[in-house]
C-alpha cells in the first residue's frame, strides 16, 4: 500500500521497520527497499521479494555520520572520515570492514559492508525514528530497472512489501557512488551521482571498476544487467538512432528512441549528467510502459561525468 510521507506516514513505517518488515521509502538517488539490518528473517525477505542472489550483498542505511562510525567501529578511517565530511549526507556509499551486529546475509557472509547516509528528508527521518541500521536495496526486482517514484514500486513489487512510503520523485535519479576505502587506492566500485574527479581531489588516487579480486570477494559486482522489459539498444549518434528506428518501423515494430540534448528525438533528456541522471530511469520506466518492440537510446558523450549514464545504459541494453 502507498501512503504519503507525512509525520504519521513515517511513524507507521518506523514501527513496521522495528517489527521486522518491509518499507519501500525514497531516497535522493532511488527508492529503496528498507529491512532492519540486525534482522536474518527481515533480511532474508529483501532477498526473495527481490529474487536477489544472495551472494549479492545490501547497503545499510544510516541518519548520521556518527551512527556510521559507531557502527564501523576500529575500521572507520581518514579516508572515510574524508569522504564523509564531503559527502555525506548524500548518494555516496562507502565500503568499509563489517561493523557488529548485522545479519550475515546483509554482507552476503562476506568481511565488509557498504554503508551510506541518505540525504532525504524521509529518508533521514526515518532512519532516526527507526533508531537501528536499515538495509535498502533498490526497490525493483533483481536486474530490473531502479524505481524513481513510488509507482515504479508499487508496479513492480506492490504487495510484496508491507509499505510504500510516497516522497514524489527522487532527485538524483541513479544508484549511490560506490567507493571501497578498504584498499589502497581507494576503488570506484560504482559510478554514481558523485563525478570521478570530485572524489579523486579529496583521495589523490582512485582506482576504476570493480577489479578481478574485488569481483571474487563481491560477485554481485560484475557486469549486472538492469534493464528494462522491452529490448533496448544504444546508438553512437542521432543519425544511427533514427535509422535504427526507422528500419524497426518498416518492419511493423513499434520503436522510440531517446537522446540527451539531442533534438528530434521521441523523449529529450537534459543534455548534462545530472540533468540525464535524474530523468533516465523514470524515461525507461514510461517507455516500458508503451508496449514498444525496441528503445534505442543515443550514447551521451564520452568523460568521466558521463560515466554513471553511461554505466547504466551499458547494463540496461545488456553490454
Ligand atoms: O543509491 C543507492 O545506493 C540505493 C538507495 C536505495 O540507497 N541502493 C542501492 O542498493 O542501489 P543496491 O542493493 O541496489 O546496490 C548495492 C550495491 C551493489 O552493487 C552491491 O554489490 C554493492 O552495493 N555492495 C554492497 N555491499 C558490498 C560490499 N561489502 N562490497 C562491495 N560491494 C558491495
Ligand atoms: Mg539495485
Amino acid at each position: 500500500m502507498i501512503i504519503k510521507a507525512d509525520a504519521v506516514g513515517i511513524a507507521r513505517a518506523a514501527g513496521i521497520l522495528a517489527g521486522g518488515g518491509l518499507v519501500a521509502f525514497p531516497t535522493e538517488t532511488v527508492y529503496g527497499l528498507g529491512a532492519l539490518a540486525s534482522d536474518a528473517d527481515a533480511v532474508a525477505r529483501v532477498y526473495r521479494v527481490k529474487g536477489r542472489p544472495f551472494r549479492n550483498p545490501l547497503i545499510t542505511h544510516l541518519p548520521d555520520t556518527d551512527s556510521a562510525r559507531a557502527l564501523a567501529g576500529s575500521g572507520w578511517n581518514q579516508m572515510a572520515e574524508d569522504l564523509a565530511n564531503e559527502f555525506w549526507p548524500g548518494p555516496l556509499t562507502l565500503i568499509l570492514p563489517r561493523g557488529a551486529g548485522l545479519a550475515d546475509a546483509v554482507t552476503a557472509g562476506g568481511p565488509t559492508m557498504a554503508v551510506r547516509v541518505p540525504d532525504h528528508p524521509v529518508a533521514r527521518s526515518l532512519l532516526q525514528a527507526c533508531g537501528r541500521p536499515v538495509v535498502a536495496p533498490s526497490a525493483n526486482p533483481s536486474g530490473r530497472l531502479s524505481p524513481t517514484l513510488a509507482e515504479h514500486v508499487e508496479a513492480d513489487l506492490g504487495d510484496l512489501v508491507d509499505l510504500i512510503l510516497d516522497g514524489g520523485p527522487c532527485q538524483a535519479g541513479v544508484e549511490s557512488t560506490v567507493v571501497d576505502v578498504t584498499v589502497s587506492p581507494p576503488r570506484l566500485l560504482r559510478p554514481g551521482p558523485i563525478p570521478p574527479g570530485k572524489l579523486e581531489k579529496l583521495l589523490g588516487e582512485l582506482a576504476m571498476g570493480p577489479g578481478a579480486e574485488a569481483i571474487a570477494r563481491s560477485p554481485g559486482l560484475d557486469k549486472r544487467h538492469y534493464s528494462p522489459r522491452t529490448r533496448m539498444v544504444v546508438a553512437p549518434s542521432g543519425k544511427a538512432a533514427k535509422s535504427r528506428v526507422g528500419a524497426a518501423r518498416a518492419r511493423g515494430r513499434l520503436a522510440r528512441w531517446i537522446s540527451f540534448g539531442l533534438p528530434g528525438a521521441d523523449v529529450v533528456l537534459p543534455g548534462d549528467p545530472a540533468g540525464a541522471e535524474q530523468g533516465l530511469f523514470a524515461a525507461l520506466h514510461r517507455m516500458d510502459d508503451l508496449g514498444l518492440d525496441l528503445i534505442v537510446v543515443v550514447l551521451p558523450p564520452e568523460g568521466p561525468d558521463w560515466l554513471a549514464v553511461r554505466d547504466r545504459l551499458e547494463r540496461a541494453s545488456g553490454g
